[in-house]
């Protein structure tokens, strides 16, 4: 899978986005080692503090089927103005995907299909909390 196609499926699975506070349409590709693609998108609450963000959903869908074995994560999302920002995992998703991935797994941010970024885990989350 090249990072091309997971960035259409992080952007395809944007779409499902339920984002009615901040309007902020986010979707996320994790592909597993074993080649497998779950896709996740920011799921908001009233609450605010209950919102799971695309990454922790893709994160959770897969590991609850079983899969605890990671490759690379792509990310996109859209302002609620349109804007094209790259929207980099948060802290907390981070440090939930260093649970599962060390510091060489790959992070791509995208601004739309063709404008995208790779990083590393490690760069991004420096001494994760690990027990
Ligand atoms: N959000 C994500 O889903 N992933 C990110 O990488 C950053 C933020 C969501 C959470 C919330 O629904 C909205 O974007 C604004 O923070």
């Amino acid at each position: 899978m090249t990072d091309r196609e997971l960035v259409a499926a992080a952007v395809s699975a944007s779409e499902y986005a339920y984002s009615p506070y901040s309007g902020c349409r986010v979707g996320a590709a994790l592909l597993t080692k074993s080649g497998k693609v779950f896709t996740g998108c920011n799921i908001e609450n009233a609450s605010y503090g209950a919102t799971n963000c695309a990454e922790r959903t893709a994160l959770f869908k897969a590991v609850s089927e079983g899969e605890t074995e990671f490759e690379k994560i792509a990310v996109f999302g859209k302002s609620k103005d349109g804007a094209d920002i790259y929207f980099y995992p948060c802290g907390i998703c981070r440090q939930a995907l260093s649970e599962f991935c060390d510091e060489n797994f790959t992070v791509i941010t995208a601004k739309s299909p063709d404008d995208f970024v790779t990083d590393t885990l490690g760069n991004l989350l420096k001494n994760g909390f690990k027990l």
